[in-house]
């Protein structure tokens, strides 16, 4: 047994470690998730708590992986753009290095070794073959605060040129187009990544290599989707990252580049999940209501 006061200074450390956005859970950011049920199952002891705040507010939340070095998923309402796409610096997770660090993030133009060691900065992409791949994509948020908070290097992954720039991305523009009109403020998404089963793919020898991107999204909001038949009220996608990666998850279609997309159902999505990534998985509350 501790003696009380032992028990409050406990209490208090404690208490300590998790003020600040990068939390021991996302209670700070919960409107992101559907019925306020962030995924279940995806668990790590590398694993933290982003709630992602820029200029004062809540903009998405991410699960990040402190050793891989790469996000596991970024969890977002799916809104209208109501401009362009902003072209800001990309921003760094300050909390990841310090817990006492600045809760927003933020720009820093010449990282230190604290924040190195932390996570992925801007120089391990620079020259790495692969573009800047973001989760929650700029075009799928709705003011120009939300769309310039995406590009923090925490919702960051090593993604092939082609799929950022065509197949994922014609993916990401269906979504939008499939729910402009219904939906408001009422599509939960989560996007995150499946990292190769084996061997080191890193740039930088430092940041992980997703070897497939998967996205899943959940509409039920009194039933206002259901014209969209097999799309409503939940529907999920891989996309592959290389072109090598064997037919199993997605196959690769001969007049295609080698990174296309496949949609499916929320539950075979999960199956996949659960057998990559050995967890079982529950992304949305109740399967988003799916039969
Ligand atoms: C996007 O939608 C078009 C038209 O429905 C479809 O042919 C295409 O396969 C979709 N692409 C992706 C990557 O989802
Ligand atoms: C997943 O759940 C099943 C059945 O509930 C259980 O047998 C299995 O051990 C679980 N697997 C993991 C990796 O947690």
């Amino acid at each position: 047994m501790l003696p009380n006061g032992a028990l409050f200074l406990l209490l208090t450390c404690f208490s300590g470690l998790v003020y600040g956005e990068v939390a021991a859970n996302f209670n700070n950011c919960l409107q992101f998730f559907y019925r306020n049920e962030p995924p279940k199952g995806i668990t790590g002891s590398d694993y933290r708590h982003i709630c992602q705040l820029y200029h004062n507010a809540y903009r998405f939340a991410t699960l990040y992986d402190i050793k891989y070095r790469t996000p596991l998923y970024s969890a977002y309402k799916l809104h209208s753009p109501d401009g362009k796409r902003p072209r800001p610096d990309w921003m760094i997770e300050p909390q990841l290095a310090n817990s006492k660090g600045d809760k927003s993030m933020k720009y820093i133009k010449n990282p230190d070794q604290n924040v190195k060691e932390s996570q992925a900065v801007n120089d391990d992409y620079t020259n790495s073959g692969f573009t800047r791949g973001h989760l929650a994509p700029s075009s799928h948020q709705a003011t120009k605060d939300d769309r310039t908070a995406t590009f923090t290097l925490t919702n960051i992954v090593p993604q092939a040129a082609i799929s950022n720039n065509q197949e994922w991305n014609k993916f990401e523009q269906n979504l939008s187009a499939r729910f402009k009109n219904v939906c408001k403020d009422k599509l939960y998404v989560v996007t995150g990544i499946i990292p190769y089963q084996s061997g080191e793919h890193k740039i930088k020898d430092r940041v992980f290599i997703p070897e497939y991107i998967w996205s899943a999204y959940c509409c039920n909001d009194n039933n206002v989707g259901k014209d969209q038949g097999k799309y409503f009220p939940t529907y999920a996608a891989v996309g592959r990252n290389d072109p090598n990666s064997g037919d199993d998850v997605v196959k690769k279609s001969p007049k295609n580049s080698g990174y296309d997309v496949r949609e499916m159902p929320l539950e075979e999505l999960e199956a996949i999940l659960k057998k990559r990534l050995n967890m079982n998985i529950t992304l949305f509350d109740g399967h988003c209501g799916a039969k």
